[in-house]
């Protein structure tokens, strides 16, 4: 536990399922003041807000979808009319949906781009305007992968969002670094959600991803509220512009871990 994240007002974007959702408990448990967004299922919002309430949270649930401009400044300035303040954005939203690159169609590499790259850049820009004109030394998060840096075959869209996300994240870091203002990258590998959960009920599937985690197993999602909490903690303090890969090693080449090569 971070005592500096009691009562300090966190927005997690896609915070209905996954990663948001352990993200959203974990902040419930640091008794901050947790806005949970979701895009589509009002009932899951309300769960997960049950969630960080028994965890010891507050919190409320908005509705918006990341990728227009209109939801994402709705959702910071519900957060700001509620708690009276934000400290924290964690811009977690994203969606993968693989394809052979030579027949992706333009519709679906904008969905992607639009959701995981743009979605990012608005409520980070969201965030950072209310950090600047309020002069507070926010935080700001955005959920990267270790596909970052590992390129992903039928994944081209999904990859080059991502790796999109870690340059915007460094030259934000460095504008905003002189007013204090904090911005870092999540970069998980295989973890345990909703969006891994086809692949990992297949057997071979799953032992195959097992077979690239030097750790040997698929992470928790409480393991990637655990980094997120301490990069938004003053514990972090001197940290800005990384991507914190967590990710039991796999961004470390795993095939050669036998000595091969
Ligand atoms: P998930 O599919 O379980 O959850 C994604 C969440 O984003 C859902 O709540 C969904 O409703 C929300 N969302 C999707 N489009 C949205 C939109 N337009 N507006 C608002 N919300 C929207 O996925 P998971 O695993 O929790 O992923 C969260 C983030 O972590 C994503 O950015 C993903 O790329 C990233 N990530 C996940 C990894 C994993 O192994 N689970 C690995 C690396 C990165």
């Amino acid at each position: 536990m971070y005592k500096d994240l009691k009562g300090k007002v966190v927005v997690i974007t896609g915070a209905s399922k996954g990663l948001g959702r352990a993200m959203a408990v974990r902040f419930g448990q640091e008794q901050a003041k947790v806005v949970i967004n979701y895009r589509s299922s009002e009932e899951e919002g309300l769960e997960v807000l049950k969630e960080v309430q028994e965890a010891g949270g507050e919190g409320i649930i908005v509705r918006a979808d990341v990728a227009k401009e209109d939801d994402v400044k709705n959702l910071v300035r519900t957060a700001v009319d509620h708690f009276g303040t934000l400290d924290i954005m964690i811009n977690n939203a994203g969606m993968e949906n693989p394809s052979p690159s030579h027949e992706l169609s333009l519709e679906d590499w904008n969905r992607v781009i639009n959701i995981n790259l743009t979605g990012t850049f608005l409520g980070s820009r969201e965030a950072i305007k209310y950090f600047v004109e309020n002069d507070i030394k926010g935080n700001v998060i955005n959920m990267s992968s270790v596909h970052e840096m590992i390129p992903w075959p039928l994944f081209v869209h999904y990859a080059a969002s991502k790796g999109g996300i870690k340059l915007m994240t460094e030259t934000l870091a460095l504008e905003y670094a002189p007013k204090g203002i904090r911005v870092n990258n999540i970069g998980p590998g295989a973890i345990n959600t909703p969006i891994n959960a086809e692949k990992f009920a297949d057997p071979d599937k799953r032992a195959d991803v097992e077979s690239m985690i030097p750790l040997g197993y698929i992470g928790h999602p409480e393991e990637i509220a655990a980094v997120a909490a301490w990069l938004a903690s003053s514990e972090a303090s001197y940290v800005t512009g990384i991507t914190l890969f967590a990710d039991g090693g796999m961004t470390k080449y795993p095939e050669f871990q036998a000595g091969r090569g």
